[in-house]
């Protein structure tokens, strides 16, 4: 990645220890300011520190722009809306792992790829029968991707050739592997991918269809898990996916580093909201309803909870996506015939925290998992798989960051300093002669 025409040529000035240290200064595309402190430490001897990175850019990425203050959120350039309301799924992953929107015939060849990668190897299948019953399905997930690099090994050696088909066998297989252990996990026989059918259908028609009751394909269905999977397709550097980049800044193949992506997607301070959401909609639900105590108890400072699904690290506006899933959400309901009372009750703590003064200083809006979670349980998903549909969604992002890490020659393995606070050089005392230990900062 070419990163000069962003250097403006003006500096910031740090002095250290008496000497004067000039910082390049860097402009993103969207203005986004940084200062370039790669030569700090070795002209100075000085390293900066940034617990969790909130101020640390990790790299220059052409992927998603995100603005929190304004409710940007783009995708190579194209709103987020507009690509949810005229895409589908499919579309959308060609995107942020090409950069451009496919042709017809681009996106006939992706999708025909994606047909022939749909099946597991058998004896992959036999995995699932090893899990003891109960076990989290992100964490099947996480190993299962792991294990596609040993079945698949001819595409792990030169990668960057192989990347189209990776991408596409990744993004298949995953639909497959994410519908089987709910098969499994349910007891039932496993559906297998049909040809004739899209991404989205295909994985509804896996899930849900029975020898006894073939599932009808709802098209209302489709449009919304289509909109669902293309809101959750890239966050620039958030937690997961900066996981993927620092695992795959190692030369680790990229099943192994999605892998590693989904287990930090599992973390319930990242991915696995969406889950906690509904079951903070049924305690309340369970309360007879009774919202405004749960609005008590978020705004009492005593109090350690929190209104599950509203507030954002980067947003401090309205999440561009919520307001798609909401939408989404009304129609799905409408189209099922179903009346979920948790639906009404969002409404009602939606609109009573809007206008209240403790989430207005704030800035706290619904965040993408508010509503998302109705969507799910009407449409028959099990919340404990909600947190596995965001995997299925972020796949095409991980790839997309994967792929520009690996081509990008600035990019070097991933490795942060940090600032030693342990013991200073001590010598080893015979085990008998050792005191009770008093170490701190353990
Ligand atoms: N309910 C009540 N109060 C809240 C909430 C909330 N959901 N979120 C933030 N606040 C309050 C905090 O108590 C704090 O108040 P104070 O200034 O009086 O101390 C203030 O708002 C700022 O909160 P921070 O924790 O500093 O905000 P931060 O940006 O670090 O946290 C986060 C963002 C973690 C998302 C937070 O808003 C939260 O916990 N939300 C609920 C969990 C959630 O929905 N997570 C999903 C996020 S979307 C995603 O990851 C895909």
């Amino acid at each position: 990645m070419k990163l000069d025409k962003y250097y403006t040529g003006e500096t910031a000035k740090v002095n250290l220890d008496g000497k004067d240290y000039e910082l390049p200064i860097l402009i993103g595309e969207e203005g986004e300011k940084a200062i370039d402190i790669s030569a700090l430490r070795s002209q100075s001897g000085y390293i900066t520190l940034d617990y969790g990175y909130m101020n640390t850019g990790s790299c220059a990425s052409a992927i998603t722009y995100l603005d929190g203050e304004n409710s940007v959120l783009n995708y190579r350039g194209y709103s987020i809306d507009e690509l949810a309301d005229k895409c589908i799924f499919v579309e959308v992953a060609y995107l942020l792992i090409h950069g451009c929107l496919p042709t017809e015939a681009e996106l006939a060849n992706f999708q025909d790829m994606m047909r022939r990668y749909a099946l597991l190897h058998e004896d992959m299948v036999h995995f699932f029968d090893r899990f003891p019953p109960g076990s989290p399905p992100m964490s099947i997930l996480s190993s299962m991707v792991n294990s596609l690099c040993v079945f698949y090994p001819e595409m792990v050696n030169n990668p960057m050739e192989k990347i189209d088909k990776m991408a596409a066998r990744i993004i298949s297989k995953v639909r497959t592997i994410a519908a089987f252990s709910y098969r499994k996990a349910m007891g039932h026989q496993l559906v297998y991918p049909r040809h004739d059918y899209s991404y989205c259908a295909n994985f509804l028609n896996m899930m849900f269809d029975s020898p006894v009751e073939p599932y009808e394909v709802n098209p209302v269905v489709v449009s919304a898990l289509n909109k669902l999977l293309i809101l959750h397709g890239d966050h620039e550097q958030n937690c997961s996916t900066s996981t993927v980049r620092m695992v795959g800044s190692a030369h680790v193949n990229l099943y192994a580093s999605i892998s590693a992506g989904i287990s930090a997607l599992w973390g319930p301070l990242h991915g696995g909201a969406n889950q906690a959401v509904i079951e903070m909609l049924q305690r309340i639900h369970r309360s007879r309803g009774n919202y405004r105590t749960f609005i008590d108890k978020a705004k009492d400072p005593k109090d350690p909870f929190r209104l599950v699904g509203f507030g954002h690290r980067v947003y401090k506006s309205h999440d561009p996506r919520c307001t798609i899933i909401k939408n989404a959400c009304n129609d799905v309901l409408k189209a099922l015939n179903v009346k979920d009372p948790l639906l009404d009750i969002a409404r009602e703590l939606e609109e009573v925290a809007l206008n209240d003064d403790y989430f207005k200083e704030r800035n706290l809006y619904p965040n993408v998992d508010f509503y998302s979670g109705i969507i799910y349980k009407a449409i028959g998903i099990p919340s404990d798989m909600f947190t596995v549909m965001f995997a299925v969604g972020r796949l095409p992002g991980w790839i997309a960051h994967w792929k520009e890490m690996r081509n990008d020659k600035n990019y070097r393995i991933g490795r942060p300093r940090q600032i030693y606070v342990g013991p200073t050089t001590r010598r080893l005392s015979p085990i008998g002669a050792r005191g009770v230990c008093n170490c701190e900062n353990i």
